[in-house]
């Protein structure tokens, strides 16, 4: 009852501390076995994307790099090696790591010069869906082929028929059917990044998914575009959304009509028809313009659809009273004349800079590590802008004001044209995080700045 009464007489900010308490691990929790990866990053020739022999940047060879795939638990530590013609560094998109390990140029490391290494270990905090990238010169080298999925299996995981992957991603090809080899055109900046003239799934164009009438599927999506948005339609097909952003969501939420904006991850139930046929998946985030993803092939003899409760979120964070918190900063997103482009994007004016001296912008904001945060992000221009934050979840408040009631975590979210978002935030991890637009051609002009987290009391 005592507890009850101070709890209540606790200020805002507190009270949603204590109630965020336990949606997610704070600290790993290493089971003491260690995965050894190598990664190269090289030039490769590959049949990709309706070309025989498209020429590339890969990881180890492939389109989409290789699937690293631990338990919960284990520690990865990936020996990577540069043979790019450019400086790069990979980012472990949505992992929670230490700050030393996040990849970015300068903030957390020096870039890995060709020819260089550098080791990358941690220990995952959480399980689910995850992805790797360089984070240098994104938009050219991400573009070329330089991304893969990271996922983090449950220690008992659910016993789906089938667990797929599907990187979603669109190619700019020009006449000769090569990668066009103009990165960060005026047009691209001016408007919504580079967008593809061939969409692809796994590299390839409409791939089929095989399965029999009565199967249950993990599906889990990523957009590793540079700048295109899906929207899956599932048709007939009875799918629901189980994770975001590699965080179960405490219910399944239906799936039509869902926006994917690059970096997103979005895992799916799919619970396949009994009726044999072909169920084909479009993408129609320009309702005039739909884009046929894959096909969903159902054949052969029936099997028992699995029985299970889908895998939830432990914990119901409902965070009812977040938007009434005090807003801490609101950051306004518009583009300006200037840099070497002509064209800036920037947060609150500033465009960031990389100083080749190594030393790096001032912090945007700073933030204390423990403590409930209430940010507002506001969109002054009428083109797209998927905000990732790295080294924490979000949740979405609210959406032009108006609540948003998302049974899940983030760490990536779609603002529209002249739209305002309200996020909730209680920062775990102590550093300099970065915080960007997703739009690649975007951060590369300048969308991109600092979070400082700074140690609780
Ligand atoms: Cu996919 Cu800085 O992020
Ligand atoms: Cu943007």
């Amino acid at each position: 009852m005592l507890a009850l009464l101070l709890s209540c007489k606790a200020p805002l900010p507190q009270r949603l501390v204590e109630e965020f308490r336990g949606s997610y691990p704070v600290a790993a929790a290493p089971n003491g076995t260690v995965r050894e990866f190598e990664l190269v990053a090289a030039p490769a020739v590959l049949p990709l994307a309706g070309n025989p022999k498209l020429e590339v940047w890969a990881y180890d060879g492939q389109v989409p790099g290789p699937t690293l795939r631990v338990k919960l638990g284990e520690t990865l530590r990936i020996r990577f090696v540069n043979h790019l013609p450019q400086p790069t560094t990979i980012h472990w998109h949505g992992v929670r790591v230490p700050n030393a390990m996040d990849g970015v140029p300068y903030a957390t490391q020096p870039p890995v010069e060709p020819g260089q290494s550098f080791t990358y270990e941690f220990t995952p905090k959480d399980a689910g869906t995850y992805w790797y990238h360089p984070h240098v010169r994104g938009s050219e080298q991400q573009e070329r082929g330089l991304y893969g999925l990271l996922i983090v299996d449950d220690p008992a995981p659910a016993p789906w028929s089938q667990d797929v992957a599907w990187v979603l991603d669109d190619w700019l090809l020009g006449q000769d059917g090569q990668i066009f080899p103009e990165f960060n055109t005026r047009h691209d900046l001016m408007h919504d990044g580079r967008w593809g003239n061939v969409v692809t799934v796994n590299g390839q164009v409409a791939p089929t998914l095989a399965a029999r009438p009565g199967e249950r599927i993990r599906l889990r999506l990523l957009d590793s575009a540079n700048g295109r948005v899906f929207v899956p339609d599932w048709g007939s097909l009875a799918a629901t959304i189980i994770a975001l952003d590699g965080n179960y969501a405490s219910r399944p939420v239906p799936a039509g009509g869902f926006e994917v904006a690059p970096g997103n991850r979005v895992d799916l139930d799919v619970r396949v028809p009994r009726q044999p046929g072909s169920y084909p998946i479009y993408d129609r985030f320009i309702a005039q313009r739909p884009n046929l993803l894959g096909t969903l092939v159902v054949a052969g003899e029936p099997v028992i659809t699995p029985d299970f409760a889908s895998p939830a979120a432990g914990r119901v964070l409902e965070w009812r009273e977040a938007l009434a918190a005090p807003v801490d900063r609101e950051i306004h997103i518009d583009t300006r004349a200037g840099g070497p482009y002509g064209i800036q994007w920037a947060f609150d004016g500033q465009p960031y800079m990389n100083h080749a001296d190594g030393h790096v912008m001032a912090p945007l904001a700073t933030l204390i590590q423990g403590r409930f945060h209430h940010l507002r992000f506001v969109n002054d221009s009428y083109r797209l802008h998927p905000i990732h934050i790295h080294g924490m979840f979000f949740r979405l408040l609210a959406r032009d004001g108006k609540p948003v009631d998302e049974p899940f975590f983030r760490d990536t979210v779609l603002l529209h044209r002249k739209e305002s978002v309200d996020l909730g935030v209680v920062p775990e991890d102590v550093g300099l995080w970065m915080m960007h637009c997703h739009i690649l051609e975007h951060a590369e002009v300048g969308m991109m700045a600092l979070l400082r987290v700074n140690p609780g009391t």
